[in-house]
């Protein structure tokens, strides 16, 4: 979501709550999957799209990116973002070419509760720097889940997971989008707190402690080139400002006594301690 002003106090969930985020988290999950085996060269990204949105109306689910308040409301059910755009990419008839990177995010509520991911895929073969963009990017998502852990634990703070983030994208060489931020996560898809994924005076006017109960949706995007992004005239579409790749990934987390749920996640019961 865009990185706004202001904070205030996150919900937190409860043990049982969070058991029905997963079904929730399931189900984003196997979405994401068959987008996975669905992104080929000459798929039209609507065909995307309609296949998600199915899937989780088959379920009962409700898709919570479709209608989302914005200058036009938000017409698909997922953001599907190809290679120099970073986020809230429309799901068009543009078909899908060998070497893209697209970005699937997607997020549903069933039964009152939500979950909220996305992938980075390289479609068909990519190039090694394509590739690398994408892996680093994944490793920011897992540094953070550790860092999480380790965080509640001794009840730190988020920025000090975001430094971290930070620094692993820069060390490779790439810059961390700042102008848009990860976001609590419950019976809404945003609420409290504004999860950055950089560290800087700003963001610690927002900075919040890791305690058991609070459940985030952490989404870094990394840019190969500048982190400076612009919003196309669609009203949607994020782009990188020099055109370069971007890479985004999502999961939703929930911070325990006994570790992070990965509730995207697509195995049962996945535990980080
Ligand atoms: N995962 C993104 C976010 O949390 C996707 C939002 S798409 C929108 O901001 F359509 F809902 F805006
Ligand atoms: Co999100």
């Amino acid at each position: 979501m865009v990185r706004q002003g202001g904070s205030s106090q996150p919900r937190l969930k409860t043990r049982a709550q969070m058991e029905l985020m997963r079904r929730a988290g399931r189900l984003v999950s196997e979405a994401l999957a068959m987008c996975r085996r669905m992104a080929v060269p000459g798929c039209a990204l609507s065909e995307l799209d309609s296949a998600v949105e199915a899937l989780f109306v088959s379920r009962g689910a409700q898709p919570l990116f479709k209608g989302y308040p914005g200058k036009v409301p938000y017409p698909g059910s997922t953001c599907l973002s190809v290679n120099e755009q970073v986020v809230h990419g429309l799901p068009g008839a543009r078909m899908l070419q060998e070497g893209d990177l697209l970005k699937v995010d997607t997020a549903c509520r069933l039964d009152g509760w939500c979950a909220d991911a996305a992938v980075t895929l390289g479609v068909g073969r990519v190039s090694s720097g394509k590739d690398r963009l994408r892996r680093v990017t994944e490793e920011v998502l897992q540094l953070a889940i550790r860092e999480l852990a380790s965080g509640v634990k001794r009840r730190g703070l988020w920025s000090e997971v975001a430094k971290r983030m930070q620094l692993h994208a820069e060390s490779a060489g790439f810059q961390m989008v700042t102008q848009y931020v990860g976001h609590g996560i419950g019976e809404t898809m945003h609420e409290p707190p504004q999860v950055p994924n950089y560290f800087d005076r700003e963001t610690l006017g927002t900075d919040f402690r890791l305690v058991p109960g609070l459940v985030l949706a952490v989404e870094p995007m990394v840019n190969m080139g500048v982190s400076q992004t612009k919003v196309l005239r669609d009203h949607w579409t994020v782009v990188t400002r020099d055109g370069l790749p971007s890479a985004h990934v999502e999961h939703t987390l929930a911070l325990t006594a006994d570790g992070v749920w990965v509730i995207t996640s697509d195995r049962d019961d996945d535990v980080v301690k």
